[in-house]
């Protein structure tokens, strides 16, 4: 049962594809199941910054074939730049990097629309990376989408005015919204050339092959446990499913090819864009989270809202994705604070929960454990047992909360910046 999972537990941005590259070279193939170009994934290799948005963090690793699944939605314009980024250091990525034919394209209006439906939520915006997820997977399970192994067919062009007709009557509702579809459109129909020239798979065939010759496959997630269509803080999400049970819908792999599920947690929390956030710090401690973690998005750049881990919140998401192995990221940014606080525990009409109440929204006060901080950098420690005392107390908390056992601790953004609990 060789297909392996990393994903996030939290609101994305946990540090995924830095884990991913990581542990890359332990396996065949590295697969993204969901998402599209919302994800920014950064690692660090030899000093030098990458952010991906629609690669799988597996393509710096020499050999290894990266698939985009038929769960993603792709839009060519980014695959593209996206190519000729990773070019200078991995020259060979054309020949690793497959598409499944059933992957849904990410057309320009689908921008369009994501930016007139944020416009016309307005206070009730959901913040969203206006990059058309949510249009091209409405389109998707609207049965309307434009897939790539329509690129080769007689009739794309047809299909694609067609589609384009039903989006530009939609637009009309909201006259305001400025959209220079010309020149967007113009870059799209340029892009389908380099999207035409990748290899294209039917990735569940191709995937079963891998399986049956027990290789190793590692599925990466993008976005986190919180921000799924069905279990994260709906309606502040993203539209696919991030959680585990995505990996078989996304690849057309079956359950009972899943071997472990890598959960990954920082070592405390952070969101983008709106919703609800019971352990965020809105006062000067948040501040310093974000300054010490660089809290701002690698897709868009905004800051990102900070707080405490939430150990209610991270136990709901260890449940529903079966983890069985967590990974904690970022206790470097901690290295500085005296007092470290993790909140175990949600008031909601009037009574105290350990559970993620129906809507978050209505967790009025949060109870926190406190922890003195271990006020030391992490670089020395070449084992978990080297790591300071009261580190390893809060990973023991976390371990209780969780009933898992911490299994890999991320100390820096560098690819080897990582411990292994053997
Ligand atoms: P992803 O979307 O889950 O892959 O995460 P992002 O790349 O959006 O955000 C994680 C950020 O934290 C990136 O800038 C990483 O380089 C950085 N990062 C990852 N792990 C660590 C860590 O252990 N310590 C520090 N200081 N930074 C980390
Ligand atoms: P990675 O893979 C953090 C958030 C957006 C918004 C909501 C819906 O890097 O962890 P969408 O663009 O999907 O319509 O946005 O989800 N969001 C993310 N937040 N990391 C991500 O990806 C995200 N992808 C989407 O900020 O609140
Ligand atoms: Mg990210």
């Amino acid at each position: 049962m060789p297909v392996d999972v990393i994903l996030g537990l939290q609101w994305g941005d946990e540090g995924k594809g830095k884990v991913v590259d990581f542990l890359a070279n332990q396996y065949s193939v590295v697969c993204r199941f969901q998402g599209g170009p919302n994800a920014g994934h950064t690692l660090y290799i030899d000093g030098v910054k990458h952010v991906l948005h629609t690669i799988p963090s597996g393509i710096f690793r020499p050999g290894i074939f990266n698939v985009i699944g038929n769960g993603v939605v792709l839009d060519p314009v980014t695959l593209k730049k996206e190519i000729q980024s990773v070019l200078p250091k991995a020259p060979d990525a054309l020949d690793r990097l497959l598409l499944s034919r059933k992957a849904h394209l990410i057309l320009p209006a689908h921008r369009w629309i994501d930016l007139a439906s944020e416009n016309a939520k307005g206070k009730d915006k959901i913040g969203s990376t206006l990059r058309g997820i949510g249009p091209c997977y409405m389109d998707k399970t609207g049965r309307n989408g434009l897939r790539v192994g329509d690129l080769d067919h007689a009739d794309f062009d047809q299909r694609y005015k067609k589609l384009k007709t039903k989006h530009l009557q939609f637009i009309r509702q909201f006259p305001d919204v400025e959209f220079n579809m010309e020149a967007e459109e113009a870059a799209w129909m340029e892009s389908l050339d380099s999207l035409r020239k990748l290899r294209q798979i039917d990735a569940e065939y191709w995937l079963a092959e891998r399986t049956a010759l027990s290789e190793n496959i590692l599925a990466e997630g993008a976005q986190g446990t919180m921000l799924d269509v069905d279990f994260g803080t709906y309606p502040f999400v993203t539209s696919s499913n991030t959680i585990t049970a995505g990996v078989c819908t996304g690849l057309g792999v079956p359950p009972n090819q899943i071997r472990k599920v890598i959960g990954i947690a920082k070592a405390y929390c952070t969101r983008v864009g709106s919703g609800p956030f019971p352990s965020e710090l809105k006062d000067e401690t948040g501040d310093r989270l974000r300054q010490a973690g660089s809290e701002f998005g690698s897709t868009t750049g905004r800051p990102r809202r900070c707080g405490w881990l939430d150990l209610v919140q991270l136990r709901y998401a260890c449940i529903v994705n079966g983890v069985t192995d967590l990974c904690i990221t970022k206790a470097d940014v901690l290295n500085d604070f005296e007092l470290i606080s993790l909140v175990d525990a949600y008031q909601t009409g009037g009574e105290w929960t350990t559970e993620v109440p129906y809507s978050m929204e209505t967790i009025s006060e949060v109870r926190t454990v406190n922890l003195k901080g271990w006020m030391s950098p992490l670089e020395s420690a070449t084992r978990m047992e080297e790591l300071p005392a009261e580190l390893r107390l809060m990973l023991g908390n976390i371990e209780d909360s969780v009933k898992l056992p911490v299994s890999m601790l991320s100390t820096g953004p560098g690819r080897e910046e990582l411990l292994v609990r053997n």
